[in-house]
Parts: structure tokens; sequence; C-alpha cells
């Protein structure tokens, strides 16, 4: 047995307000807090968009009257995600906005993102891209480290901070382990279904954006965990409904469950096979992800880290039951969270 802080989780989807059918901001916590997690960030793709303080307000107020995990909320880039229109970052900000992302979508417009991390430098904000390039299929890796790319040329211009989600490929890892090199305010996180799982699945529970990637970019993924080109892993919990994701694969949304398998996938895949110590995982899962966003890490976990579990997603306490990583045996088992 072992005693932690709580996760910190950079990325996750709670849906609402909007698709409370996929999860809500209760379900969502309730799935965070079996996984171990103190504090969790949501991305604003809700319906409304989480673009202005009256969203954002609701969402807090929703958290606080719930208890437990932190929510921390992350607020748009732009206009109902699919804009050239900023937000009032200011405003957001001073509202409790912990950082700004349109993830989900990607910002295409260089001269958008220039003025976003212009206005990020100017305030000293945090921004989250989900870089994504859609000349190119999701399932060819341009479509991730083309964005990465000129996306970092923005940076070496502007200044300011970005923090890269989701990375999946081999050749965004290099680019962001030069762009490091070279000084610049970057950070990046995986998912621990990028170090865990590779190649092609033709069942919806496995479709997630960016997708699963060869065998070659997950061990790129462990090579930049243990280097340190990867800060943080976060989750990207995204969860769908059960309808929604047993369509045939082409007709399904892309995303995953995440929250209530994350500490054992790391730890089964990093730390038992000797990737990372066990300080050294923690530390993407704690420190550094809670360094990125300028926070102090919350609660209390417990973990038993002989315990051998099976994944059944029908005990999930999210909404979403299935999950790519069923049926799997792994190694540490969260057994309760405190939040003091
Ligand atoms: O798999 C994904 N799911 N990728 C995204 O970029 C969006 C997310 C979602 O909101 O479902
Ligand atoms: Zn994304
Ligand atoms: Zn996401």
């Amino acid at each position: 047995m072992i005693v932690t802080k709580g996760f910190v989780e950079l990325h996750c989807h709670l849906r609402e307000p909007g698709f409370e059918y996929k999860e809500d901001i209760a379900s969502g916590m309730a799935a965070a807090k079996t996984g171990g997690y103190g504090i969790i960030c949501p991305m604003p793709n809700t319906n409304p968009v989480c673009d202005n303080v009256e969203t954002l307000k609701y969402i807090q107020a929703r958290a606080a009257q719930i208890g437990g995990v932190k929510v921390l909320p992350v607020c748009a880039m732009t206009k109902d995600l699919n804009s050239d229109e900023l937000v009032d970052f200011e405003a957001l900000h001073n509202a409790g906005a912990i950082a700004f992302s349109n993830d989900g979508r990607p910002v295409e417009n260089m001269a958008t993102f220039k003025r976003i991390l212009q206005e990020g430098k100017r305030l000293g904000l945090v921004m989250m891209s989900h870089a994504e390039n859609t000349e190119f299929s999701p399932f060819d890796n341009r479509s991730e480290y083309t964005a990465v790319g000129r996306e970092l040329k923005v940076v070496e211009e502007v200044g300011g901070q970005l923090h890269f989600c989701h990375i999946s490929t081999k050749e965004s890892l290099e680019l962001i382990r030069t762009a490091k090199k070279k000084g610049l305010n970057v950070t990046c996180e995986t998912a621990p279904h990028y170090f865990t799982l590779s190649g092609r699945h033709d069942e919806a529970r496995f479709k997630m954006n960016p997708p699963l990637r060869s065998e070659v970019d997950r061990l790129a993924v462990i090579e930049a965990l243990q280097d340190g080109t990867i800060d943080a892993i976060a989750t990207d919990h995204a969860p769908h409904s059960i309808e929604e994701k047993t369509r045939p694969f082409n007709e399904a949304p892309f995303g995953i469950v995440g929250f209530e398998t994350a500490f054992a996938l790391g730890y089964t895949y990093l730390v038992c096979t000797g990737k990372l110590n066990l300080d050294e995982f923690l530390k993407k899962m704690i420190d550094n992800p809670a360094r990125i966003i300028g926070v102090e890490p919350f609660g209390r976990v417990e973990i038993d880290l002989d315990e051998e579990w099976v994944v059944n997603a029908k005990e999930f306490r999210t909404k979403a039951k299935n999950s790519p990583f069923e049926g799997m045996k792994l190694y540490g088992k969260v057994k309760g969270c405190e939040y003091v």
C-alpha cells in the first residue's frame, strides 16, 4: 500500500452542460475519484461552449455543490470553438479559467493562433493545443506533426506558454524535443492509450482522436516519457453513450474513457516493465501537470500496488461503459481518495 497526493488531470471531458446523456459533472467527478484524481481540468467543448463567464460559473458552481475532486475548467480560445473571434481572455481568467483550449478542434488559421499566443503572453495564460492538420486524415501521422510544427513556429516568433495535448507520434515528439532544447516554453502530455496500444482495431471502443499509432510511435512515446520530452500523462477522458460507441467504427464518435484505468495502465506498462520508476511515473501524474497549470496538488490517495485486477467497464462510475482496455489484467488498484 502507498499513499500519494491526488493525481492532476490536465485534460478530460465532463460533457455538462449539453451532453449529459454521455456524462455529467457528478458522474465524471465520481469516476475521477475512483481513479485517484484530486484535480481535473474539463475541456470546453460542451453545449453551450465554455467560452463565456456564465457557463464557466455554472460548471464551477455545480462542481462545488457536488464536492470532492477539484474541478478547474479550461475555457475556449475562440467563440464557439470554430470561429476566429477570440474569447474575452481577461474576463475568463479573472473568473477562474485555469487554461484555454479549443480541444476537439484545432485552430488552423495561424494568424488567429498568433493572436491567441500574443494574448496568452500578455496576460500570462496557459494555452493548450489540440494540434491537428485537417488536410490529412487523422490516421496519417502528418495530421499531428505538421500541426505541431506550424504551431511551434508561432511560439518561436511570439513567445508565450504552449502545452500540446495528447501527443501520439514519433515525429511530433522529435519536434517538441528540439523546441525544448531551444528554450521555448512548451510542454506536452500523452495519454495511457498511446503507450499501451498500437495498430488498427475495428471496434469503436478503440476509436479516439488522435488515433492509435504504430508500434514505432508507441515506443517513441515511452522513450519521450523517459527523457522528459513528455511532461505529463493526461487521460483525455472522453465519454460517449453506449449507443454511440456500439455503432460501427466509421459511424461512432471519437473518444474513450480514461479516469478509472490510468494509474494501473501506467503502473503496469511503465513501472512494472522498468521503463520508469514509481517516483518518475507519479511525477507525470501529479507534480508536472500541477506545475504546468500553476496549482498545488490536492487530495490524498491510497493505492494497493500489488493488487491484480481485470478491467470490467460495467463497474466503472463513468456513464460510458466501454473501454479499449476491457478484460486486461492490470496491477495497482486505487483503494480510496480523501479530499482535505
Ligand atoms: O477522442 C477525442 N474525443 N478527441 C477529441 O479531440 C475530442 C474528444 C471528445 O470530445 O469526444
Ligand atoms: Zn483533442
Ligand atoms: Zn480532449
